[in-house]
């Protein structure tokens, strides 16, 4: 059996020929393939002999990628395995903040030993009062596989829709055109959107893309969602445009000190694609990759 190194348990789902290796990056010295879920390898010792990573997730940002192309050893990702889960949580996200959802509960906790609580919801509930986002417009920058199903639901929910994405072909955006308008310049998105939710990779050119410049051109009371990676963001210049009343509410998957528990804000331990239906479809999906390369030299892309 070839030696396989697993950081992801979920990864070991029914997998017949997989060796039951869990072990973290530090402890690796010899695999021919790792899969790994988010641990960084950026400081790990990639070992000699080492052909293939595969990553249970979309994003690469926890492999160095430039040192595994100067070594040929290649990189899978599970593009789309996960999409289902993060779609769902970032329309749960963008209801919540709509709704007010949170102080709701918050209000219920702090009242919950009250006997009369019944009655003081009854005028508590003025406090709460929200949005609906039936017939508001969402930007989506990032027409991915999140982005196009998060579009699709969002119609369905009476929606008007924007997408912005460099890289979507013609052909792709008249295919998608069903559901989302297609804009070519990110900030038709900053200046007409309700909602603005981020599903781009984190790369050179898209660090903190939502920058104080791009809060200032949104519109006044903009809900603004990323699910996608912390680093997209700025957040200081978050809270500064929740101070200012620019924002009214920022949903992020990604807890930073800065915005992490302060008002306006709704933050969750990177939550997107933790369901078992999206952790096992990845993992699945790199085990196949993994032994597909390492078995019999093929690349498989789904
Ligand atoms: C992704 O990049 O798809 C997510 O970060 C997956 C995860 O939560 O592991």
């Amino acid at each position: 059996m070839r030696k396989y190194y697993c950081m992801n348990p979920i990864a070991q789902v029914g997998l017949d020929n997989f060796s039951k290796n869990y072990i973290k990056t530090d402890e690796i010295t010899e695999a021919e393939g790792i899969l790994v879920r988010s641990a960084s390898m950026h400081d790990m010792e990639l070992p000699d002999g080492l052909l293939a990573v595969a990553r249970a997730g979309a994003g690469v940002n926890n492999i160095p990628l430039e040192k595994c192309a100067e070594k040929g050893i290649v990189v899978f990702n599970t593009p789309g395995a996960n999409a289902n889960g993060v779609k769902e949580l970032v329309i749960a996200g963008m209801l919540l903040a709509s709704r007010d959802v949170v102080s709701g509960i918050n209000w219920v906790k702090e009242n919950q030993e009250d006997e009369n609580i019944a009655k003081d919801a009854e005028k508590a509930k003025k406090k709460f009062a929200g949005t609906e986002v039936m017939g508001k417009r969402l930007g989506i920058i990032g027409l991915g596989a999140i982005g196009v199903k998060v579009a699709n639901v969002a119609r369905h929910l009476g929606m008007e829709v924007l997408g912005y994405d460099p890289y979507v072909s013609v052909d792709a955006a008249w295919k998608l055109s069903r559901d989302v308008r297609h804009v070519l310049d990110v900030n038709e998105i900053y200046e007409q959107c309700d909602y603005i939710t981020i599903h781009v990779p984190l790369m050179d050119s898209t660090k903190n893309m939502i920058s104080a410049e791009a809060i200032s051109r949104m519109k006044d009371g903009v809900i603004l969602l990323n699910f996608a990676r912390d680093l997209l963001v700025d957040e200081e210049a978050v809270l500064d445009g929740i101070t200012a009343g620019k924002i009214r509410r920022y949903v992020s998957d990604f807890p930073n000190p800065v915005t992490a528990g302060k008002p306006g804000c709704i933050v969750i331990p990177h939550l997107g694609a933790s369901t078992e239906e999206s952790e096992e479809n990845c993992a699945v999906m790199a085990v196949r990759q993994l032994q597909e390369y390492l078995e019999n030299g093929n690349i498989l892309h789904s």
